[in-house]
C-alpha cells in the first residue's frame, strides 16, 4: 500500500541482507537498473566476498530496499543501491546510507565513495543531501550505453555512527 506524503513508519528494519532477501533485492533490481545483477551475483557477495556488507530495509518480511558496499581498507565503497519504486521519497534510501555509512566507520573506514551516472539526477541530489561531492568523471564507464560516471566521495567522522542503532540485528554483523 502506498501512502503518499508520508515518511516511513517505524515497523521498517534495516538488517544484514540474507540469502532469503535475494529474491525481494532482484525485484527491486529489475524496477531500478538496465542491467539488473544476476541472483548468482547476489549470493556470491554475500557468501564468498568478504569485503562485501549488504544491508537491506524490510517491512514485515518483504523487501522495501538495500544497500551493498566494499570495505577497502579505510574506504567504503558502495556498489549497489536501490528502494523500491513504491517506496521511495519516505527517507528509505536516506536510512540505508547512513546505516551503511555507520557500519563502515565502525569497521575503520573514514570515507566513502562510489559512482553514479551523470545522468542520475535523483540519486545525486540524495548524495549531496547526504555530504557526498564529486570528485571525478570516468568516461564512458557504463558499457550499457556508454554513460559517464560521476565519482562522489565523503570524509566520515564519528556522527556517522549515531546511524548504527538504526540496524536491527547488530550482533552480525562482520
Ligand atoms: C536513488 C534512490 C535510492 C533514492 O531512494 P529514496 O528512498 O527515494 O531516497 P530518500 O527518500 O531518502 O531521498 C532523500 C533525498 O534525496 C533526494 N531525492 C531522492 N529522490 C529524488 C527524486 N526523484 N528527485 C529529486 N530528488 C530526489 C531528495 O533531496 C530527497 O530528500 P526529500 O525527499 O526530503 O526532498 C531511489 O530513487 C532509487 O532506488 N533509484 C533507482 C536506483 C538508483 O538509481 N540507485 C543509485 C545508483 S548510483
Amino acid at each position: 500500500m502506498k501512502l503518499e506524503n508520508e515518511r516511513i513508519p517505524d515497523q521498517f528494519k534495516i538488517d544484514v541482507m540474507t540469502v532469503n532477501d535475494i529474491p525481494g533485492v532482484q525485484v527491486i533490481e529489475r524496477y531500478s537498473f538496465p542491467t539488473p545483477w544476476s541472483m548468482r551475483a547476489f549470493v556470491s557477495e554475500i557468501t564468498e566476498n568478504d569485503c562485501a556488507h549488504y544491508l537491506v530495509m524490510r517491512r514485515g518480511r518483504q523487501v522495501v530496499g538495500y544497500v551493498g558496499m566494499w570495505l577497502i581498507i579505510d574506504e567504503g565503497h558502495i556498489t549497489n543501491i536501490a528502494v523500491h519504486p513504491a517506496w521511495r521519497r519516505r527517507g528509505i534510501g536516506t536510512r540505508l546510507l547512513n546505516a551503511i555509512a555507520a557500519h563502515a566507520y565502525r569497521l575503520g573506514a573514514r570515507r566513502m565513495t562510489l559512482e553514479v551516472r551523470r545522468s542520475n539526477h535523483q540519486a545525486q541530489a540524495l548524495y549531496h543531501k547526504l555530504g557526498y561531492t564529486v570528485a571525478g568523471v570516468r568516461p564512458r564507464y557504463y558499457l550499457d550505453n556508454g554513460e559517464d560516471a560521476l565519482i562522489m566521495w565523503k570524509e566520515l567522522n564519528s556522527d556517522d555512527c549515531q546511524a548504527i542503532s538504526d540496524i536491527g540485528n547488530r550482533d552480525e554483523l562482520r
